[in-house]
């Protein structure tokens, strides 16, 4: 069979990046620009000037991609974009430049779900094996899923309030940490002991999980202490909040184990970069004698390789999208 370049497009928070993937796991070529350094300043993605910076940049991000691949975009054979979820101004300028590279060279156009791009990042260096248990963690999203075979999703539980990453940025900025909080008090983490007693999250027994108890408690300790002149010891919070948070995925984890025979287990989006996480859940597959795939660190945050892996399978099927695909702030993990 001939090789399938596809040209992938992800512009859905603060990172511009594409990828040339071959046959749905081969990079071919890489570019991600961040815009991290300039959201920092504020402590926060802007969305604003994460759109403005997407539409400055993406002509730059393309001709890079291509020079680096010895690629012609005439040869490419088909241009995938995320349409959603994600920051609806950031999405658009993706999917307004995908459509007209569509038009101008006359290429089929694939919409991809960045959720289940995260989950196909797994796919890259590794093969998904079904049935499988996905873990999926990230600045927006913390989901069991249960996938049976590709692109098929079943929903076990998901977060009734924050996302676990928005809970490890919150915390990261009442203790003064930069942004994005999560890497930074997964290192302070490392310095400390876990002294602080906090509120384990929600004790049940269903998939779901909540953790807005969890940082809304942290965040009055930091100043209730604050403004009594006592000393935060930010390394030993650190600690103690990583591995409650930890503690309460794995848990949760385990539960879907027992009930479901899968023989793969994986983590995905931009908390699976996490080095406790990533611990315990090696941890959890030698236990239940299963395998763990967990992307290489520069798939685990948000990047175009995944979108390509994930638009593999839609461009077998022929699952084509036309010129009326719109960007999506939310969609649910179908398609
Ligand atoms: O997948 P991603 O890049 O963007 C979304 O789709 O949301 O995930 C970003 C999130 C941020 O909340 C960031 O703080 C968190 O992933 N993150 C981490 C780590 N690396 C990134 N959280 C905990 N530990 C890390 N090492
Ligand atoms: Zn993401």
């Amino acid at each position: 069979m001939k090789d399938i370049y596809i040209l992938a497009i992800e512009t859905s928070c603060d990172e511009t990046s594409m990828a040339i993937v071959k046959n749905g796991h081969e990079i071919t070529s890489f570019t991600v620009l961040t815009q991290m350094d300039t959201h920092s300043q504020y402590g926060g993605v802007v969305p604003e000037i994460a759109s403005r910076m997407h539409t400055e940049n993406i002509t730059m991000v393309l001709e890079e991609t291509l020079k680096k691949s010895n690629i012609k975009i005439e040869d490419i054979d088909a241009i995938a974009v995320t349409y959603a979820p994600g920051l609806l101004g950031s999405l658009l300028v993706g999917v307004e430049f995908a459509k007209t590279l569509c038009y101008v060279y006359q290429k089929p156009l694939i919409a991809v779900n960045h959720t289940i791009g995260h989950i196909y990042a797994n796919n890259i260096d590794n093969k998904l094996k079904f049935p499988l248990l996905a873990l999926v963690v990230s600045g927006g999203h913390t989901d069991l899923i249960l996938m049976q075979k590709d692109y098929q999703f079943e929903i076990l539980g998901s977060t009734l309030d924050d996302a676990i990453g928005e809970c490890y940025d919150k915390v990261a900025r009442v203790l003064g940490l930069k942004y994005p909080g999560g890497p930074n008090v997964d290192k302070l983490a490392k310095e400390g002991k876990p002294t602080y007693n906090l509120p384990k999250p929600v004790n049940d027994n269903t998939y779901n999980f909540s953790f807005s108890g969890l940082k809304s408690h942290i965040i009055n300790l930091v100043h209730n202490e604050t403004q009594r002149g006592h000393e935060i010891r930010k390394e030993d919070l650190a600690c103690s909040f990583q591995i409650i948070a930890v503690d309460e995925l794995i848990r949760k984890v385990e539960l879907a184990l027992q009930k479901t025979k899968v023989k793969d287990l994986i983590i995905a989006g931009g908390v699976s970069a996490n080095k406790h996480l990533r611990q315990e859940t090696h941890k959890l597959a030698e236990k239940y004698q299963i395998s763990l795939n967990i992307p290489d660190f520069k798939y685990c945050t948000d990047n175009a390789a995944m979108i390509g892996a994930a638009a593999y399978p839609l461009f077998l099927k022929k699952e084509f999208a036309d010129f009326t695909l719109n960007a999506q702030s939310q969609a649910l993990i179908t398609k």
